[in-house]
């Protein structure tokens, strides 16, 4: 059983927040166990909550189809979410909850190693910068701590707001040419720099 299949089990025991009483399943993440490129989104839906499975419904089928865009599959990448259980009603994730889910996050991306994290939407971008805004930041690499940070629209805001679409696909392309580069990087860079590769 591999360190990351071990902590899956504890995720799925984890009741440090209110939450866990209202959920079916608990949705810890799925995708290559060293995948290269790490998507996070907001939290577990109707459809995840069902089967335990991150990005199952509507916004992840479109997730799909943009990871067909540039040539992956979702098992050559990782998906997760910045909680882990379904909030009521699925209404917006609470501080607290988001305080109490962090650290399995944190060590779930310890143990796969990401060279570039994709924030998708609002909550999963102030995860690392509480100060930015999803309309400013979308679409700019930066690197911080040695991982570069690549900040998307969520793709449920694209379904619900048509003129997002082009916007969340066409930062979407950029990703290959972003991990080419991330490459030459020197990885010890610890200040948050914003990177110039476009
Ligand atoms: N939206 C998310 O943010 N995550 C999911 O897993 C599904 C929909």
């Amino acid at each position: 059983m591999s360190a990351l299949t071990q902590l899956y089990d504890e995720i799925r025991a984890c009741r440090d927040c209110d939450l866990a009483e209202g959920r079916i399943k608990v949705v810890p993440g799925e995708g290559s166990e060293d995948a290269e490129l790490l998507f996070i989104g907001e939290a577990p839906g109707w459809h995840e909550d069902q089967q335990g499975r991150p990005f199952v419904g509507s916004a992840g089928q479109f997730l799909d189809r943009l990871l067909t865009s540039i040539g992956l599959k979702r098992e050559e990448v990782y998906i997760a979410n910045v909680i882990k259980c379904r909030p009521p009603h699925n209404r917006e994730p609470l501080p607290s909850e988001i305080q109490a889910c962090r650290k399995w996050l944190d060590r779930q991306i310890e143990l796969i190693g990401p060279r570039v994290i994709v924030t998708l939407g609002r909550h999963s971008l102030s995860r690392y910068f509480p100060a930015e805004t999803i309309g400013k930041a979308h679409g700019k690499p930066r690197q911080l701590d040695g991982v570069v940070y690549y900040p998307m629209y969520h793709p449920a805001a694209a379904l619900h707001q048509g003129s997002l679409r082009q916007t969340i696909e066409e930062d979407m392309l950029k990703i290959p040419e972003i991990l080419a580069q991330v490459k030459e990087l020197p990885q010890d860079v610890v200040e948050d720099r914003q990177l110039s590769l476009f």
